[in-house]
């Protein structure tokens, strides 16, 4: 199936890819993690993105998320995602080479959910390598590193 001609900018993202990242955040342990990342697409103009990830030590599974990058032609998109411990993440920005330069649009929980209320995300590709941080301003703290990871493309 051909790729939509506005996520041609997003080509690059496509595939499923596995790694490694550390976690931390002034009110937990620090830890690490393996991660399973998948961007697929359908011919229509988005990519459908999906994140698994389990404790590098044990195995046993932690954060997972799933989501869809938007293409809204001239190589701005929007990114809707959604967690399993209750928030949603709005995001909107723009493509740049092999980066996704991403602006919060707004993120909000569930009232269940720990208190989350600013999310800052980058995302960038070197050939088959993909490095990605994220910070947050949750629980009361200010915005402050929570994660990064390097992942590499599979080859199949
Ligand atoms: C690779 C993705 C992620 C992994 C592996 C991960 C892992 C963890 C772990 C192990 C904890 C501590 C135990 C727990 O409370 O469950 C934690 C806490 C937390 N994470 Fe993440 N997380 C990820 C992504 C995110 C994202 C994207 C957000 C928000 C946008 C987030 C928000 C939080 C919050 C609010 C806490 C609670 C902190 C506290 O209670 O003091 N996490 N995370």
């Amino acid at each position: 199936m051909d790729l939509h001609e506005d996520c041609a900018p997003l080509a690059f993202l496509l595939g499923t890819w596995r790694g490694q990242g550390e976690g931390e955040y002034p009110t937990i342990e620090s830890f690490t993690y393996l991660e399973e990342v998948t961007f697929g697409h359908v011919g229509k103009p988005f990519l459908a993105y999906s994140q698994k990830t389990r404790h590098a030590e044990t195995g046993q599974p932690l954060h997972a998320e799933t989501g869809y990058i938007r293409a809204i032609g001239e190589e701005r998109i929007e990114f809707v995602l959604s967690q399993p411990s209750g928030i949603v993440e709005l995001h909107g920005g723009r493509v740049a080479g092999t980066r996704l330069d991403l602006t919060l649009h707004a993120v909000h929980t569930t009232p269940a959910a720990k208190s989350v209320t600013d999310v800052v995300r980058s995302i960038e590709v070197t050939d088959d390598a993909l490095a990605y941080t994220v910070s947050m301003a949750a629980v009361g703290e200010p915005l402050t590193h929570h994660l990064r990871a390097a992942l590499h493309r599979d080859a199949s």
